[in-house]
């Protein structure tokens, strides 16, 4: 058993969405949530800002003692994680993986598709993790860049969302994919309107419930699971705490308190 908290992160409210799985799935475990508002979005930005920026937050959250940390990004997820891993003492969980298993385990008809930011389809970092697990994939990938300034703008609901997700899906509905993964954690967001979009024989592959059953798997092969008591939560944003707390409540069912700042050096 270890006391020590998780530590998450995101560029914004994205991995939220990963948060409140985190905290259905393992209750007593205390969160550690960073928000990089001040640097908000990550996907139209190069590996290395990428990078310093994911160092800098992954730092920080080791200086606060945490356990592990879950990259709930995956912008970052798909430039950083090889050199956070090299750099961090905790082990560092990336949300790729786990989503792609997701997909390859879904289909039916061995064609997917990937929603992301720019920075993550031009990686290939979901093309790669699928086709290590299912050779003979057909995969299509859309970036989705107008995706995070809408959901951190809280317009999710706004008519015009409706029409650029058509805009974004159309060679996704042209490919004949039956799984879809929202492989930006800013899209569970706007699954509903995504939904309404593909149909109900598109499988939506949301990666929050699969990487927070990795997290519980991890720790529990570890001895590090915490089993008792309830787990305390804590929010950091590196630019305007209560404009990122206004929005967060908009976005979640939960509540998450207040939201401290900690402004990164980079
Ligand atoms: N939510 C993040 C992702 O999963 C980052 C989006 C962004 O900052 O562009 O990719």
């Amino acid at each position: 058993m270890n006391k020590n908290a998780i530590g998450i992160f995101d560029s914004g409210l994205g991995g939220l969405t990963i948060l409140q799985a985190l905290r259905r799935t393992l209750p007593h475990e205390d969160l550690i949530y960073f928000g990089d508002s001040a640097n908000v979005p990550y996907g139209s930005k190069s590996k290395q800002t990428v990078t310093r920026f994911s160092l800098a937050i992954a730092h920080f959250l080791e200086s606060q003692h945490v356990k592990m940390i879950i990259v709930a990004c995956n912008t970052a997820s798909a430039l950083a994680l090889p050199e956070l891993r090299r750099q961090c003492r905790v082990p560092v969980l990336g949300v790729i993986e786990p989503g792609a298993q997701c997909a390859a385990q879904s289909t039916h008809n061995n064609k997917i598709a990937v929603l992301g930011t720019e920075a993550t389809v031009k990686s290939n970092a979901y093309a790669k993790a699928i086709r290590k697990r299912l050779p003979q994939a057909r995969i299509t990938q859309q970036a989705c860049p107008l995706f995070v300034p809408l959901v951190e703008e809280n317009w999710a609901h706004a008519p015009a969302t409706r029409l650029i997700a058509q805009t974004y899906l159309a060679p996704v509905l042209r490919s004949k994919a039956d799984t879809l993964i929202l492989g930006c954690t800013h899209y569970p967001v706007l699954k509903s309107v995504i939904a309404g979009i593909v149909g109900p024989r598109v499988k939506l592959v949301d990666s929050a419930e699969t990487v927070a059953q990795a997290t519980r798997c991890f720790l529990t092969q570890h001895h590090q699971a915490e089993t008792a008591g309830r787990g305390k939560l804590t929010v950091y944003a590196s630019d305007d705490p209560a404009r990122f707390k206004r929005l967060a409540g908009c976005l979640l069912a939960d509540r998450i308190g207040t939201v401290h700042l900690k402004k990164l050096n980079v």
